[in-house]
């Protein structure tokens, strides 16, 4: 089976409070979308890079992409939700792909991705029939809380993880998980209300979401240096 990649760049970066969506602010000299979409298009794993964009997008075509090469294939079919976009750029790329072909969803939002994510992630989940996700177990202790903000209980952390991307399914089985559900946040709920058991693959936090302003710099301090 061969695997591709599809971004989901259509959001507009509402937390981040700026003017320009995120995935287009400045990070080391290039836009933070340039960073992720070089580590997915350099690997070795993925034979193309599917960019989901809003229609409305007005930034992709002002910046110079070609340094990225040939697996890069811009789509401008966003939808008002990430799992909109997502679907809506699975359904575009029907006719390219086989049923059975490995789709990697990584979030625009996460430049920090190393190579070794991605090796990690293919190598473990080759023989995994569903498919699976990066993911870090969770360092916090965790209360939850009542509607007064007192603590109403302490959630044993030892089983729970932060989900990350990418995360990797086979096409047909991702594209009805997600036609059929609703409301999920990310491509394992979705397979998860389908009755499937995603595997958690660990990685580590330095492949965080870019969200709130303090994670730009946090991007940066993490991209400089691991590149020396
Ligand atoms: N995304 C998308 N289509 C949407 C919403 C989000 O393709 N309708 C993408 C974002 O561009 C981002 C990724 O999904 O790369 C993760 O979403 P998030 O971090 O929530 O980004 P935004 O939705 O843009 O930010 P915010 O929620 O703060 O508005
Ligand atoms: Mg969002």
């Amino acid at each position: 089976a061969h695997h591709f990649a599809i971004v989901p760049a259509a959001g507009s970066g509402s937390r981040m409070g700026t003017e320009r969506p995120k995935q287009y602010l400045p990070l080391l000299g290039r836009p933070l979308i340039h960073h992720t979409l070089a580590v997915l298009c350099g690997s070795p794993h993925i034979d193309k890079v599917f960019v989901v964009l809003s229609i409305d997008d007005r930034e992709w075509s002002r910046h110079d992409w070609s340094a990225l090469g040939e697996k890069l294939v811009p789509l401008f079919c966003g939808g008002a939700t990430r799992a909109d976009s997502v679907l809506g750029g699975l359904r575009a790329i029907g006719a390219e792909v086989a049923q059975s072909d490995w789709i990697l969803v990584h979030d625009a939002a996460r430049p920090c991705l190393a190579a070794w994510h991605i090796d990690k992630l293919v190598r473990e989940l080759a023989h995994e029939k569903v498919g699976g996700l990066l993911a870090v177990p969770v360092a916090d202790t965790l209360k939850r809380a009542d509607d007064y903000h007192r603590v109403a209980a302490t959630v044993p952390r030892d089983s729970l993880w932060q989900a990350q991307t990418p995360q990797m399914f086979r096409y047909i089985m991702l594209r009805r998980a997600l036609e059929n559900a609703s409301q999920v946040t990310d491509e394992a709920s979705a397979m998860e209300a389908a009755g499937l058991s995603p595997r958690l693959v660990q990685g580590d936090t330095t492949n965080l979401k870019v969200t709130y302003p303090l994670d730009l710099h946090l991007a940066e301090w993490i991209l400089q240096n691991r590149e020396g």
